[in-house]
């Protein structure tokens, strides 16, 4: 155990609390946070008030590595029974024991990342340097999804975002996802946010295998249609049947706005916009997009929320505006 400073937080905002204070540099990452009553206490380099706190299981992950590697990586992430190595961390041609190294993270498979590839289909490029294939099932916010992790992307830093969405009340509605990928929303909508039937929009067959393995494993197969190719065709077979359409595209989905309006009801409904903007234009930018689907929409269009989900790179967030048309 040991003494460091404490910043407190309800349970309910412990993640976006941890992401900012990691964001700000002042989470100290070597020690473990922990509730303190309704609250959770982050262990940070300054403050006012002192606690003890137990070390991070990630310094001993560190420690049992060391004996396995030269120069072990001093990040990584998990997916599954897969961990991932940042690029440069180490090439996967070294003598190493693989085995014993994914053991220590009580994996079975290793992976190098890359950055995900900014094509259209936003296809992975992460090497398997350990494990027969790239096929893992990933446990997050009560629902599971399955994707072959060497073939499409999985962003970690929009888990906020995916449970957001899971925690909607969707009871009875209707929704189309447009960019549906392997079922980053469309699988917490049916599974957590009661939502009656996802109309799920793709056009990459590596994520529509993945997005029939994760609706099965789920049990929800039944509430989702899958609408496979480009949604310039796919959405103009969707009109007027959604409450709630989806645009989750970065750097921006804006080709696809009117399509998107013209799925919702008659009466209207709920768009959630993804944009990558400029922080320094976030109020500039909000105002004309919620002008630009007034007038796609013939409707009163207004922002109801602006989530703000990770920073892209300098200056530039992903961001999430909900619109309510009508
Ligand atoms: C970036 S991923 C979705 C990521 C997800 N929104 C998230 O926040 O984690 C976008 C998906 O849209 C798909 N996509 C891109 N353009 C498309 C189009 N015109 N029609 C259908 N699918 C498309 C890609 O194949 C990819 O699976």
């Amino acid at each position: 155990m040991e003494h460091s400073f404490a910043y407190f937080c309800s349970r309910d905002s412990a993640q976006k609390t941890y992401l900012k204070l990691k964001d700000d540099g002042i989470l100290n990452t070597a020690l473990k946070p922990m509730p303190q009553g309704d609250f959770i206490a982050f262990p940070v380099t300054s403050g006012t008030e002192k606690l003890m706190f137990e070390p991070n299981e990630k310094t001993n992950y560190f420690e049992r590595l060391l004996p396995l590697m030269d120069q072990p990586p001093s990040k990584w992430n998990i997916l599954g029974n897969l961990v991932i190595f940042p690029k440069g961390s180490c090439t996967g041609e070294e003598e190493y024991d693989w085995e014993k190294i994914a053991q220590v993270f009580g994996c079975k498979k290793i992976g190098i990342q890359d950055e995900i590839n900014p094509g259209e289909l936003r296809r992975s490029q992460l090497k398997l340097i350990h494990g027969n294939n790239g096929w893992v099932s990933h446990q997050e916010n009560f629902v599971i999804y399955e994707f072959d992790a060497s073939k499409v992307m999985f962003s970690s830093g929009n888990i906020t975002e995916r449970r957001r969405m899971g925690q909607m009340d969707c009871e009875g509605e209707i929704i189309v996802d447009a960019y549906c990928g392997i079922g980053y929303y469309s699988i917490p909508f049916l599974a957590r946010a009661n939502a009656a039937h996802v109309h799920a929009c793709e056009m990459n067959p590596d994520s529509i295998e993945a997005l029939n393995k994760g609706l099965l494993c789920n049990g929800i197969q039944e509430k989702c249609t899958i609408h496979q190719g480009d949604n310039q065709s796919t959405l103009p077979n969707l009109r007027e049947i959604a409450d709630r359409v989806i645009l989750g595209l970065i750097p921006s989905s804006e080709p696809t706005w009117k399509l998107a309006v013209d799925c919702l009801k008659p009466e209207g409904g709920i768009i959630h916009v993804h944009m990558n903007v400029d922080e320094r234009k976030l109020d500039e930018w909000m105002a004309q997009t919620i002008d630009k689907f007034s007038r796609l929409s013939g409707k009163k269009a207004t922002a109801i929320h602006l989530e703000k989900v990770k920073w892209y790179c300098p200056h530039i967030r992903h961001v999430v505006l909900d619109i309510r048309i009508g």
